[in-house]
């Protein structure tokens, strides 16, 4: 029989709704990360499906369609399979179990509090109806965090009061069961911040137009960088230009390498001289080859699915096992009913039916 060896590296669990194509914010804001962490961690990513319907429920096609679609982001960007597990929510049974004894110890006013849920209420334009499935996904995402007793989650900083909330579900639960069940989950966020969308609003977004994808064709990279939000006031060449809020710097500092020469750029730019067309040349070729190689793996691999769905199917059957020793341990830590252990119910029961006989 093979020996198992023991894997005592941290947990690191992540993810993504499958609702479009990744871009240059899932990998400023995660995907780098990962890439690093499946060195040193135990390390599962979740294709986040039923937490994707909880804002798409009218278009389920459109999140089926996209599982295949973030998965071979993943694969081109640089998750080795052979490091990461990568899985599929929705085929995780045990993790909606968890979520429906985890509702038991959250408030509903709490959700209603959580500041993510409340921005994305108002982003999402719900207005009084909001879906009950949206209020309670952090409740979800504590299931997908702690259903893998992930320690290290690496998210957006949007994402960190859902981890916290998460937190707060696991001390709860450890109170009630009397022991440390489940591990509390660190938020890993990017040292950069959020990376603002080509137009220099805050939030790079496929509904918001302003993205640049993972697998952007070159003359979409070039159209974008031409488009994107410099100074407003730098009209001449000669004249003095700011770099605070000039998106073309903050993505030369997000991704060119060179950092002595973006800071000899910036200098030149404030000092005037130094005209937007030269910096978004360099900017474009940074991106290119940034992109390039992922592009490129990325079409080899669309060529063969099955071979991705491969990828996603045995790690999901992974994940299914790992999920499923958790729910079990949670239920039995809150004592709750299980066929396995029933014999002391049963006894429990012929007492009683013996003491009303006397
Ligand atoms: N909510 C995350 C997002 O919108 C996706 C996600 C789902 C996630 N489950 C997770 C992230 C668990 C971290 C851990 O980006």
């Amino acid at each position: 029989m093979q020996q198992t060896m023991r894997d005592d590296r941290p947990i690191v669990l992540t993810g993504d709704r499958p609702t479009g194509p990744l871009h240059l914010g899932h990998y400023i804001g995660t995907l780098k990360s990962r890439i690093a962490l499946q060195r040193t961690h135990r390390q599962y990513v979740l294709i986040a499906d039923a937490q994707g319907l909880t804002d798409n429920a009218s278009d389920p096609e459109r999140i089926r369609r996209n599982i295949i679609e973030v998965a071979l982001d993943y694969l081109a960007v640089g998750i080795d399979p052979a490091q990461t597990t990568i899985c599929v929510q929705s085929a995780l049974p045990a993790l909606s179990e968890l979520t429906l004894l985890y509702l038991n110890y959250v408030t509903v006013s709490r959700l209603e509090r959580n500041p993510t849920i409340k921005d994305e209420i108002q982003t999402r334009g719900f207005g009084r109806d909001i879906p009950a499935g949206f209020l309670c996904y952090p409740v979800a995402q504590a299931a997908d965090i702690t259903g893998f007793k992930a320690t290290v989650v690496p998210v957006g900083e949007d994402q960190v009061p859902i981890i916290e909330q998460t937190n707060e579900i696991v001390r709860r639960i450890c109170r009630q069961a009397g022991r440390d069940v489940l591990p509390e989950a660190k938020a890993v966020v990017p040292a950069l911040g959020r990376l603002p969308g080509i137009d220099g609003v805050a939030k790079m977004s496929k509904s918001l137009g302003n993205a640049i994808y993972l697998s952007a064709p070159p003359e979409e990279i070039k159209r974008a960088v031409r488009r994107m939000y410099t100074d407003p006031n730098h009209l001449r060449v000669s004249d003095p230009g700011r770099v605070e809020g000039n998106v073309v710097f903050t993505y030369l500092d997000a991704f060119d390498e060179d950092k002595g020469a973006v800071e000899g750029l910036k200098q030149h730019y404030r000092r005037g001289g130094l005209g937007d067309t030269a910096v978004k040349t360099r900017l474009e070729s940074v991106l290119e080859a940034l992109i390039a190689p992922i592009r490129e793996r990325r079409t080899v691999l669309a060529q063969r699915p099955d071979d991705v769905l491969d990828v996603i199917r045995s790690g999901t059957a992974r994940s299914r096992a790992v999920t499923q020793a958790t729910l079990d341990e949670v239920r039995d830590a809150l004592g709750l009913f299980s066929f396995g252990h029933s014999t002391e119910h049963i006894d429990h029961l012929t007492r009683a039916i013996e003491a009303a006989a006397h």
